[in-house]
C-alpha cells in the first residue's frame, strides 16, 4: 500500500473513548457521531482491491472536494444550538468569542492559526477576561496563536514567542524570519506587546520569571512537551493558565494523548494542576497553589 492509501486509511482513527463529564457529553456524542461516519468510509476504502484503493486515494488527494463534500455534510449534521459549548461560561452582555461554537473549523481549513475556530476563541476570552497581562508561548509557526494572545491582552499585555523556525524551513521551504517579519509588522500596526524569540524551547533563555499565561504548542514528543511545562509552563502564577495545544484529538486530526495528553494526566494527578476544561484539542490547566 502506498503513503497516500496509508493516510487514507487511517483517517480519523483518532478519536478518543473518554468518559466525559457533563460539559463536554454533547460534544463526546459528535465524535462519535463523527466516527461511525468515518468508520463507514474507512470500511469500504478497507475493503477495495489495493489497486482501486490506490487510485482512489489519488483522485480524492488531487481533489479535496470529492473528500470535503461528502465527508463535510456528514460531519456538520449534529450541532444544534442548545447544545453549542459556551466555554467561557457568560454570564451579561455575549462577546463574539462566545460565538465560536456556531462555527466548524477543522485542519481542513486553518488559516493563519494552527487551531480551531472554538481554541482561539477560548485563548482571546480567557486572557480577555482574566485580565492577563504577560504570556509566554512555545510555537508561534505563523504568527496566529500569539496575534489572539496579544490581542486578548491588549496593548498593555507582553506576550514573549519562543519558536525554533524550523517547520517554515520543512514545510514552506522559506526562512522562518519571512513568517516573523509579518508577525512584526501585525503587531507594531496595532501596538501590541509581542517579542519573538527564535531558539530550541529547551535550551533558550526567557528573561521573566511569572507570567499570567503560558500556551505550550512546540516539540509534541512527550520529553520536548515535558521539558517545555518544567521550563516555562511552572513559571505560571498561582491560578494561571497552562494551555497545551493536541491534548486531545478530534474526528480529523490525530492527537497526541501518548505525549501532550500523558503530560496532563500527570500534572493533574500530582494535585499541582486541575483541568479546568477541554476545548477541543487544548487542555486548559490552572496552577492550584504556588511551588
Ligand atoms: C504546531 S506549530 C505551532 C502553531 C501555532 N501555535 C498556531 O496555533 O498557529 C509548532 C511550532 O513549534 C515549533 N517548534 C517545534 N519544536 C520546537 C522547539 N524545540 N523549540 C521551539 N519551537 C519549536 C515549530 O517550528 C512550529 O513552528
Amino acid at each position: 500500500m502506498n503513503r497516500e492509501a496509508q493516510r487514507l486509511e487511517t483517517f480519523g482513527r483518532n478519536v478518543p473513548d473518554v468518559a466525559p463529564d457533563d460539559a463536554a457529553a454533547p460534544h463526546h456524542r459528535l465524535l462519535q457521531a463523527r466516527r461511525s461516519a468515518l468508520g463507514a468510509v474507512r470500511l469500504a476504502v478497507a475493503h477495495m482491491p489495493s489497486r482501486l484503493r490506490t487510485r482512489v486515494a489519488a483522485e480524492l488527494l488531487a481533489d479535496p472536494h470529492a473528500v470535503l463534500q461528502a465527508v463535510g455534510a456528514r460531519l456538520n449534521r449534529m450541532p444544534r444550538l442548545s447544545e453549542m459549548p459556551l466555554d467561557l461560561e457568560p454570564e451579561g452582555r455575549l462577546e463574539f468569542e462566545d460565538l465560536a461554537g456556531l462555527f466548524a473549523s477543522s485542519i481542513l481549513n486553518h488559516g493563519v492559526v494552527g487551531m480551531s475556530i472554538r481554541q482561539v476563541a477560548y485563548i482571546f476570552g480567557l486572557v480577555r477576561r482574566t485580565g492577563a497581562r504577560t504570556a509566554i508561548e512555545i510555537g508561534r509557526w505563523r504568527g496566529g496563536s500569539t496575534i489572539a494572545l496579544a490581542a486578548g491582552m491588549g496593548p498593555e499585555g507582553t506576550v514573549w514567542s519562543i519558536d525554533l523556525g524550523e517547520k517554515a524551513a520543512r514545510v514552506l521551504g522559506i526562512d522562518p524570519e519571512e513568517l516573523d517579519a509579518e508577525t512584526r509588522a501585525f503587531v507594531q500596526r496595532f501596538g501590541l506587546g509581542v517579542e519573538l524569540i527564535r531558539g530550541d524551547s529547551r535550551s533558550v533563555d526567557v528573561d521573566v520569571d511569572e507570567v499570567d499565561v503560558v500556551l505550550i504548542d512546540g516539540d509534541h514528543t512527550y520529553e520536548g512537551v515535558r521539558s517545555d511545562f518544567e521550563r516555562f509552563g511552572r513559571r505560571v502564577a498561582p491560578r494561571g493558565a497552562v494551555l497545551l495545544d493536541d491534548a486531545f484529538g478530534d474526528a480529523l486530526v490525530p492527537s497526541h494523548p501518548e505525549s501532550v495528553g500523558r503530560l496532563v494526566r500527570e500534572v493533574t494527578a500530582s494535585g499541582e494542576f486541575r483541568l479546568v476544561r477541554r476545548v477541543d484539542r487544548l487542555a486548559h490547566l490552572e496552577r492550584a497553589s504556588a511551588g
